[in-house]
């Protein structure tokens, strides 16, 4: 019998139990031997809980778990960085394998916790950190390890992507719609994390820091959120062929990686722009396999419990078969995440201008003077004096067109710049 620590009994914890509970016999013939659940950490010992759990088992003292020998594994759902960091460093220095689905912690501490573990002949899988309960992160490592994985671009937050959806359909505001998915538990009652595009950006540089073996460091991870996002941009995205996604991307460039967290506009012919309401989705291209699209649950109860007991199941076979299997380090080689001001990409720019001859021209010389060059222009008419111009640019570095929106709005006849947005229709 394998023994079990979990340290958190929230959502993804009571899944955990769940799924072992409800497929116990099923794992047990998977890992060859049967699973305990021996301790579980919380942090109210006094809280209502729905699971039906004898609770003897459960402590509010983490000596129970990391000083217990009999315990083998310890699987950490506390979430956030610290205790969680701390605790999965002593589990790993009393030689216990560490399963988490915490995006923070690997995606900050990654590195040397892989590390530690190493050195101390124990695994630590998170299969449950990124996308929930879709397989991505084994996948990577395993069964596409014969490429040289040259991008990858996800959709990795289904907060974010709900939003977006429902502003698409809908034609519905983001606050509006925020207010709404907060009331169905789609989005937390603090949901910056996921707005603000840092939940999507832990999970890319988790994804990356595999495929391209190397470390990343998130500070680098240039991010922004969908909350400048108007129904306008939306309706005029949808005129041009496009939708709008929250990207995840990251790619092998000429001069390091490119790493960065961005709404976008994907052409609406893109699988991922078939991605809707809480849905996330990988697609990445390898060198042998080609292109490869995984799709599913992104988060949930049970989706990510899913991914939880996957990975304690492998964990657990090979503590009972005694195979000693050790975190490769996926940070062997030296990458430069190259700075967003380097970064070539079109774009999508939204102006109000004054209905005057010669306005286009002036925008047009700025532009040029800047080496930015224009793919499309699409004027609206309207009866009024100040109407929206819309232009679509060629790919340029992103330093040119910061220059070229100073100036822009330097010149009387432009009312104001409302949207910048990326385009990502070159590699896609
Ligand atoms: N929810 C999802 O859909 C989802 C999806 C993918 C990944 N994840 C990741 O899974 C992890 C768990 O998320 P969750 O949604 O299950 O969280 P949650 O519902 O907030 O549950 C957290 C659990 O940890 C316990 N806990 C919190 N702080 C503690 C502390 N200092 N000491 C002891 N126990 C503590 C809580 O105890 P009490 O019960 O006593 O309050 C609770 O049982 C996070 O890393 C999250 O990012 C979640």
């Amino acid at each position: 019998m394998i023994k079990i620590g979990l340290l958190g009994l929230g959502t993804v914890g009571s899944g955990v139990v769940t799924i072992m509970e409800n497929n116990k016999e099923s794992i047990r013939r998977k890992v060859g031997t049967s699973l305990a659940i021996e301790k579980v950490l919380v942090k109210n010992l006094d809280k209502e809980r729905d699971l039906d759990i004898d609770s003897r088992v459960l402590t509010s003292n983490i000596e129970d778990i990391v000083y217990n020998p009999d315990i083998d594994l310890v699987v950490e759902l506390i979430g956030g960085e610290e205790p969680a960091c701390q605790y999965i460093k002593e589990a790993i220095n009393r030689g216990k394998s560490v399963v988490t689905a915490n995006k923070l912690v690997i995606a900050k501490h990654g590195t040397e916790i892989l590390k530690l573990a190493r050195e101390k002949g124990v695994q630590v899988s998170y299969e449950g950190s990124v996308g929930g309960g879709i397989p991505i992160i084994r996948p990577l490592k395993e069964s596409l390890a014969a490429n040289r994985i040259h991008e990858i671009y996800g959709i990795l937050n289904g907060t974010t992507n709900y939003i977006l959806t429902k502003m698409t359909r809908e034609g519905r505001k983001f606050q509006e719609v925020l207010a709404e998915a907060q009331k169905l538990g789609y989005a937390e009652s603090d949901p910056s994390s996921d707005i603000e595009g840092y939940d999507a950006a832990y999970k890319i540089a988790i994804l990356a820091s595999i495929a391209f073996e190397t470390s990343i460091d998130i500070s680098s991870v240039y991010v922004e959120g969908i909350d400048g996002i108007s129904v306008d941009d939306i309706e005029l995205a949808r005129e041009l062929g496009y939708v709008i996604k929250l990207l995840a991307i990251g790619k092998r460039c000429e001069r390091g990686l490119d790493i960065r967290v961005h709404p976008t506009f994907i052409p609406r012919s893109h699988p991922l722009a078939l991605v809707s309401d809480v849905y996330n989705a990988v697609y990445l291209h390898g060198d042998a396999v080609g292109d490869v699209m995984s799709y599913g649950k992104g988060a949930g109860q049970m989706p990510t419990g899913s991914a939880v007991v996957a990975d304690i199941i492998q964990v657990a076979r090979d503590i009972h078969s005694g195979r000693v299997v050790t975190p490769s380090l996926d940070t062997t080689i030296k990458h430069r995440v190259v700075d967003i001001n380097e970064i070539e990409n079109s774009f999508y720019l939204r102006l109000q201008v004054r209905d005057k001859p010669g306005v286009l021209a002036q925008i047009t010389k700025v532009l040029g003077d800047n080496k930015v060059s224009l793919a499309s222009v699409l004027q609206k008419h309207r009866l009024t004096t100040v109407v929206p111009l819309v232009l679509i640019t060629h790919p340029v570095k992103e330093q040119f067109i910061n220059k070229s929106l100073k100036e822009l709005k330097k010149i009387e006849d432009v009312v104001s710049i409302d949207s910048l947005i990326r385009v990502e229709e070159e590699s896609i």
